[in-house]
């Protein structure tokens, strides 16, 4: 029997009816089945990244969140832009993988959809550089004026738009067996 591929995704925005979100929501559609797709839910939950706390036993909400990225063989990031940069949820979430290393060498897709967005695109991948994730040529995708192309289902209206989410989940989809045949 085939082995699927886990895929996770970590959202930026925590907002209820964030577009970020429904962007994320929205990507399920694009998965072959050979993939499990899960969005993580607990991000806002993680507290607020503290050495001190990160020893032989952090807390049980990091735990899970560890253990489902060791899991996965392939992350996916969206994000919105926060006064120029990474949201402070999102960064605080990367700062507890800094130690664990979840990230290392593992597929990471990004996906920036905000206003303009362009800071946070490159301080994101800035970050996950120091974390050495895999984000490999092709990984990051930056939609600028996202909120005016996105429908009420979070479903962009542009197929060009569309077009390049499918090529971003192929490309990760090929990273990940890469390193499944090593
Ligand atoms: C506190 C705050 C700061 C923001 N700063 C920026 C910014 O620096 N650059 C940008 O392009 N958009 C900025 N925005 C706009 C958001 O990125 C935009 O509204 C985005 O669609 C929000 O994502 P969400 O719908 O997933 O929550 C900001 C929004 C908020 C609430």
């Amino acid at each position: 029997m085939e082995t699927k591929s886990n895929i996770v995704a970590l959202s930026g925005s925590i907002r209820k009816n964030s577009s970020t979100q429904k962007v994320l929501n929205n990507l399920k559609n694009f998965m072959p089945n050979s993939v499990e797709y899960e969005i993580y839910n607990g991000i806002e939950n993680l507290p607020h990244f503290n050495p001190e706390l990160d020893n032989h036993q952090p807390p049980v909400e990091v735990q899970v969140y560890r253990e489902l990225l060791s899991r996965a063989d392939g992350v996916i990031i969206c994000t919105p832009e926060y006064i120029k940069g990474v949201p402070g949820v999102l960064k605080n979430a990367l700062e507890w993988l800094v130690s664990s290393a979840e990230l290392y060498t593992k597929p990471v897709a990004v996906i920036t959809a905000s206003g303009n967005g362009e800071n946070a695109h490159q301080a994101l991948q800035l970050n996950l550089s120091m974390l050495n994730a895999n984000v490999f040529d092709g990984a990051a995708l930056l939609i600028s004026g996202a909120n005016s192309k996105l429908n009420e289902d979070g479903e962009f209206v542009k197929n060009e738009v569309n077009s390049l989410l499918k090529l971003l989940i192929s490309k990760l989809i090929q990273e990940v067996n890469k390193k499944d045949s090593l």
